[in-house]
C-alpha cells in the first residue's frame, strides 16, 4: 500500500471507530517497514498493548461448560497509576503484584503469592476500577462475577454454581471480581426472622471451602460497601484488606492529575475548591468536574 493509502485507511478506521480495520492497517504498515525502522517496534508495542487490554476469550481463558453465564470478561478502564489510592494502599498493591509476578519462584519453595484481596469503601470510591487496574497490570483476564445468573432461588444451587465457577477456572490465571460481596455473604447467624438464613449459611460455607482449595493462580478480589456485614469467617479468608479513599483534598488533587492526562487543557484545579466537600466520593467529584469541562468547552461565553 502506498503511504498516502495507509494514512487514508488509518484516518477512516479512526473516524469510523473500526478497531479491526485500524489493527489490520497497522499490521500492513509494520510489514512494509524496513528492519531498521524506528516506527516498526513502536507500532508493534502499540498492538501488543492493545491486545493485552482487550483480551478475547479465546486468547486467554476458556469459559466453557456454562462458565460464560457466571462471569463476564471485561476490559479494565484504568491503569494502576490512574487509580487514586492512599499511600499505604498503593504500597500494599505493589507488594501483592510483586508476589504475583514471582509465583513460579515462590512455588519452588512450596510458597504461593497472596491471592485474596478485599476492597472496602463507600460507593464510587474506585473499587471496581482498582480491581480492573490490577488485572491490567498483571496482564490477566478480568472476570466479573454475574450475580444475575449466579444467584438462583433453588435451594443449594447458588453454592453449587460458586464451586463450579472456581473449579472451572482452576489452571486459568485471572482476576476474579466479586462486587458487593455483602449481598451474598452476609453474616451467617443473620436475622433469624429471614426465611433464607439456611440458604445463606450454605452459600457462605460453600464459598469458604471453595476459597480454601482455590487455585492460587486465581486472584480473587472482593469488594464491599459494608465490611461489617460480611461473615467474619469469610473476611478472615482474605489475605489483604484495602480501604478506598473518599474525596479528601489530597485525593482530589490526585484525581485532577489523572483527569488532566485524559482531558488535557481543561482547568480542573480551578474548579476544585468549589466542588470539593467533606464525604463526597471521587466518582461524584469526577462527574461534576467533567460536567464543568463540557460547559467550559461548549459555552465559552459563561464566566470562566
Ligand atoms: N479511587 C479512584 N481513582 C480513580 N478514579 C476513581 C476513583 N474512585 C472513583 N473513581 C471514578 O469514579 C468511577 C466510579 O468508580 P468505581 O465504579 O470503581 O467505584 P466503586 O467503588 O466500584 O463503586 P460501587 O460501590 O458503586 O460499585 C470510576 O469510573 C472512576 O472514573
Ligand atoms: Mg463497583
Amino acid at each position: 500500500m502506498a503511504k498516502s493509502d495507509e494514512v487514508f485507511a488509518l484516518a477512516r478506521a479512526a473516524i469510523e471507530r473500526d478497531h479491526a480495520k485500524a489493527v489490520s492497517t497497522v499490521r500492513c504498515i509494520i510489514a512494509g517497514e524496513a528492519d531498521r525502522s524506528t516506527l516498526k517496534p513502536r507500532l508493534q508495542r502499540l498492538l501488543e498493548n492493545f491486545a493485552s487490554r482487550n483480551p478475547k476469550p479465546e486468547d486467554g481463558i476458556r469459559l466453557d461448560n456454562g462458565l460464560d453465564k457466571l462471569v463476564q470478561l471485561q476490559s479494565p478502564s484504568h491503569d494502576l497509576d490512574q487509580v487514586v489510592l492512599f499511600d499505604d494502599a498503593r504500597l500494599q498493591v505493589a507488594d501483592l503484584l510483586t508476589e504475583q509476578r514471582y509465583t513460579d519462584a515462590l512455588a519452588a519453595y512450596n510458597l504461593h503469592p497472596r491471592n485474596r484481596l478485599l476492597l472496602m469503601g463507600p460507593p464510587g470510591t474506585g473499587k471496581t476500577v482498582l480491581a480492573g487496574a490490577i488485572a491490567r497490570a498483571l496482564d490477566l483476564p478480568f472476570l466479573v462475577v454475574d450475580y444475575g445468573n449466579l444467584i438462583t432461588s433453588y435451594m443449594g444451587e447458588t453454592g453449587a454454581k460458586i464451586s463450579k465457577l472456581l473449579d472451572g477456572l482452576a489452571g486459568q490465571p485471572c482476576v476474579l471480581f466479586f462486587d458487593e460481596m455483602e449481598t451474598i455473604l452476609a453474616e451467617r447467624s443473620g436475622n433469624p426472622e429471614r426465611s433464607d438464613v439456611g440458604e445463606q449459611a450454605r452459600i457462605v460455607s460453600t464459598l469458604l471451602l471453595a476459597m480454601d482449595r482455590m487455585d492460587h493462580r486465581i486472584l480473587l478480589v472482593g469488594a464491599t460497601n459494608h465490611p461489617d456485614m460480611l461473615d467474619r469467617a469469610v473476611r478472615r479468608r482474605f489475605d489483604l484488606e484495602i480501604e478506598m479513599p473518599l474525596a479528601t483534598e489530597d485525593a482530589a488533587r490526585a484525581l485532577i492529575k489523572t483527569l488532566s492526562v485524559r482531558h488535557p487543557g481543561l482547568p480542573f484545579a480551578k474548579w476544585m475548591p468549589a466542588l470539593l466537600c467533606e464525604g463526597r466520593s471521587l466518582a461524584d467529584l469526577e462527574r461534576e468536574m467533567l460536567a464543568r469541562g463540557r460547559q467550559w468547552v461548549i459555552r465559552p461565553d459563561l464566566p470562566r
